[in-house]
């Protein structure tokens, strides 16, 4: 299968995941698909982040001098708003994970809740 179509899959698995609540391992080392009430950062954020962001954003020489593997640093892009920015694909920021698909309306809603909570460092 074709890499694109690939990735494809996995967006259109893990909306079914969402829409019927159940539990889907995407990544490793991230969390569940489920309905997300509240996020917590150790739990739900930074191992979406280690999967998806920090092969680019992790290291001694992050992307773009941006790195997103601790709860300071991402609490640095939170702020500037550009974290959310990227992830939602908004004008303005460039989108993220760069050159690759949107994350899934879970993974975003992950993200969002932990950030709507307070971004705490939880
Ligand atoms: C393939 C490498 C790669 C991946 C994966 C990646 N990024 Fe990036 N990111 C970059 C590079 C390079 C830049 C700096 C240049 C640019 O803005 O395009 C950047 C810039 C950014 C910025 C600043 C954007 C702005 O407009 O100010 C943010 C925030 C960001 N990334 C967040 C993320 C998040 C969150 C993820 C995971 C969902 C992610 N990135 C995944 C390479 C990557």
């Amino acid at each position: 299968m074709k890499r694109n179509n690939y990735i494809l899959l996995i967006l259109g698995l893990s909306f079914f995941g969402c829409y019927y609540d159940k539990v889907e391992v995407l990544y490793p080392g991230s969390t569940h698909c489920t309905e997300i009430t509240t996020s917590f950062f150790s739990v739900n954020v930074l191992p979406l982040l280690n999967s998806r962001c920090n092969s680019c954003h992790g290291g001694s020489s992050p992307s773009g001098g941006i790195a997103l593997d601790t709860y300071d640093n991402v609490l640095t892009y939170v702020n500037k708003g550009s974290l959310m920015g990227s992830i939602n694909f908004q004008s303005g920021y460039s989108p993220m994970p760069k050159n690759s698909g949107k994350m899934s309306a879970c993974e975003i809603r992950k993200i969002q809740s932990w950030i709507d909570a307070g971004a705490l460092n939880n």
